[in-house]
């Protein structure tokens, strides 16, 4: 039984993937017209990508269970960074709170017994552990970094291999 609830959830985990995608399309802009970035700007235009597929494979399933997915109007997001370390920081910080929203709505699907949404629910829930490992790899890369412009070089050439992480399918 997919019920009022749950459909109200999934479709807030709509709106929260579809900001999620607004959230790194931003700093993908931002990335684009700093010097020497090229990786970490693809790197955050493919992550805004992911995002909007993790929203259209929700909607998909809304729908397909007889409810109808909303698509959501969404805030503007910050647009620059005083620093990529900060816009990594952010990333992380963004994606902590997805998991913690995605873990409300495995919450909803166990207490209405709705076993096909938490079955559905379980890709975004290792999609989350992906995500928070890739994140947190980045930061303590950026840490170790420091203002050391040949480390951020190196992360900039090592960046695409380090993140090939769920694909959104
Ligand atoms: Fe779809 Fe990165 O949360």
């Amino acid at each position: 039984m997919f019920s009022k609830k749950m459909q109200d959830a999934l479709n807030e985990q709509v709106k929260i993937e579809a900001q999620s995608s607004q959230v790194y399309l931003a700093m993908a802009s931002w990335a684009e017209i700093q010097p020497g970035i090229d990786n970490i700007t693809a790197f955050f235009y493919r992550h805004s990508d992911e995002e909007r597929m993790h929203m259209l494979k929700l909607i998909h399933f809304i729908n397909e269970r007889g409810g109808f997915a909303v698509v959501p109007p969404l805030e503007q997001p910050h647009l620059t960074f005083p620093s990529i370390k900060h816009a990594f920081q952010e990333l992380l910080k963004h994606e902590m709170y997805v998991s913690e929203s995605i873990n409300n709505c495995v919450d909803i699907a166990l207490s209405e017994k709705d076993y096909a949404t938490h079955n559905f629910l379980q890709w975004y829930v290792a999609e989350q552990i992906e995500e928070e490992a890739l994140a947190r790899t980045i930061n303590d890369k950026l840490e170790l970094i420091g203002d050391d412009k040949g480390g951020l070089y190196l992360l900039d050439r090592d960046i695409l291999q380090v993140s090939v992480v769920g694909n959104g399918q």
